[in-house]
């Protein structure tokens, strides 16, 4: 049976154990603005770890790279952002609240992420029905208008060469800026990926529930580029790894399932989507969007072979973009600058591009709320974070059950060396059952005990988070005994 974690309490462990603290706080906080403190750092590091793991070092067909932020403008006139990435927003005439158009139906309880302009114009004809989840007064909206989602910002110091620039609102676009540098630096052939990690930044009209939606986030991209024609089987593999992805560090199936987009809800560059969904306690319990996988088949390097055509006009028309119509192709797009030569069929095309497309704080979230557990031991309520080994914070605690007896010091030694190789804590303050407590509800999955007979034997205690059990082994196995169990 899965369980129902309220989002309260994952909020306030979160707070109370320094995983995550409303950014600014001293001043009164910044909406939909998070930081991570120090057991928070870890885990999202953990995330990223994992993924970059399974992607990029355990496979031999993807490769990294890190972009910047702040990319030329041409990118996202070329990419569609420039135009077409914006929600279709109302505002309600009674409460001034602004909200999606897109989000109004079922007392704003959404699916995707954006639904496209046209699609969602479509729904702004039935206003008159829709509630407003700020007041709940029924058809009381002005006229939809778009709402343009990109943050913009001015670079340059001087008047004369100040240029406003976007934050990036996806990390792809860097992705296929660099396809050609990753091409002829490197001896990758189609097929192949290149993956990211890094800041995305988006005006969101609704930020919703703790880090699920937030202005700033991190995202982890991959654009796996193939031969047309085989874009339908990439797509497949890419959908059944990612989702066994999550599994395999913890998340339990039954909270875990794929959406399929009807068509009319795709992005303005997919021939194919699919959500990763996870149930996340938002009200009683929401199936929310975690992961997105999409066909985005050539449309982007044929955009962006485009957009290359039309950069003299971009100067020329100083630098309005709102001037510059993209040129369409003069020559066949096959051969154009970003187009791939392959070797063993002598042929020349634009390749596909199967793009797997996560969030790092909103795994995170997701990670958090499925480890997170209460049960009744011995009269008391144990909170516990039951995180996969990989993703723990802090995988080992050393304690010494007794600050004499040359215990702290036997302690503090294991502890170092175990340091390092393993994120280990060390911890002599409080009870012993205290500060296993403290260990569960960090999700620390193992505990190591100096007591006693560790003068005698040289053995410790080695206590699992999940069952409580506890087993004696050598000091001297100690290492050995962590790399199997924490599969290092
Ligand atoms: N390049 C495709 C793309 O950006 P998306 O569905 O808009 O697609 C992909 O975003 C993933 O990024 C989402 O599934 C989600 O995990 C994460 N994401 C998007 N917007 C977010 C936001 N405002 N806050 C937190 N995570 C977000």
């Amino acid at each position: 049976m899965a369980k129902l974690t309220k989002l309260d309490d994952i909020v306030s462990l979160c707070k109370r154990r320094g995983f995550i603290f409303q950014s600014s706080e001293i001043y009164g906080g910044l909406a939909s603005c998070y930081d991570y403190g120090p057991l928070g750092v870890e885990l999202k590091r953990n995330v990223r770890e994992a993924w970059w793991k399974s992607v990029v070092k355990m496979r031999d067909d993807v490769v990294g790279l890190d972009c910047s932020i702040l990319m030329h403008p041409m990118v996202w006139k070329s990419s569609g952002h420039a135009d077409k990435f914006a929600d279709l927003v109302t505002v309600c005439k009674k409460c001034n609240a602004r909200t999606r158009v897109d989000h109004l139906k079922d007392h704003a309880e959404e699916h995707t992420e954006h639904v496209p302009i046209e699609t969602a114009q479509v729904d702004a004809q039935n206003l008159s029905k829709k509630v407003c989840p700020g007041c709940g007064k029924i058809g009381q909206f002005g006229e939809p208008m778009a709402f343009k989602l990109m943050f913009e910002t001015q670079m340059g110091a001087n008047a004369d060469d100040t240029m406003s620039l976007w934050l990036r609102p996806e990390t792809a676009q860097g992705i296929f800026a660099n396809f050609k540098n990753v091409l002829d630096s490197t001896r990758v052939k189609v097929p192949f990926g290149i993956a990211q990690i890094g800041k995305s930044f988006r005006n969101e009209v609704t930020t919703k529930a703790f880090i699920f939606r937030t202005r700033e986030f991190e995202q982890a991209e991959i654009e796996f580029f193939c031969e047309p024609g085989t874009d339908e089987q990439w797509y497949e593999h890419w959908k059944e790894k990612r989702f066994a992805w999550y599994i395999d560090h913890g998340i339990d199936p039954e909270n875990l399932r794929f959406r399929d987009h009807d068509p009319d809800e795709l992005a303005h560059y997919a021939k194919a989507c699919v959500d990763v969904e996870y149930k996340f306690p938002f009200g009683s319990g929401d199936w929310q969007e975690l992961e997105g996988v999409a066909n985005r088949t050539d449309f982007d390097l044929r955009q962006h072979q485009r957009g290359m055509r039309s950069i003299n006009d971009w100067y020329e028309n100083d630098r309005d973009l709102t001037k510059i119509t993209l040129k369409e192709e003069a020559e066949d797009y096959h051969k154009g600058p970003l187009s791939y030569f392959d070797e063993q069929k002598k042929e020349r095309y634009i390749p596909y591009v199967i793009e797997p497309s996560a969030g790092i704080d909103r795994s995170t979230l997701a990670f958090l709320v499925d480890a997170y557990d209460e049960e009744e031991v011995k009269g008391e309520t144990r909170n516990l974070l039951r995180f996969h080994p990989a993703l723990a914070p802090t995988k080992v605690a050393v304690f010494p059950l007794v600050k004499k007896h040359g215990m702290p010091e036997i302690a503090t030694k294991i502890c170092d060396d175990l340091k390092k190789s393993i994120t280990c804590f060390y911890d002599q303050k409080g009870a012993i059952g205290r500060r296993y407590r403290r260990q569960d509800e960090a999700g620390t999955p193992y505990c190591i005990t100096v007591d006693g007979q560790t003068s005698e034997d040289n053995t410790v205690t080695v206590r699992d988070r999940d069952s409580m059990d506890q087993e004696r082994i050598a000091v001297d196995q100690i290492k050995a005994y962590m790399r199997d169990k924490l599969d290092m």
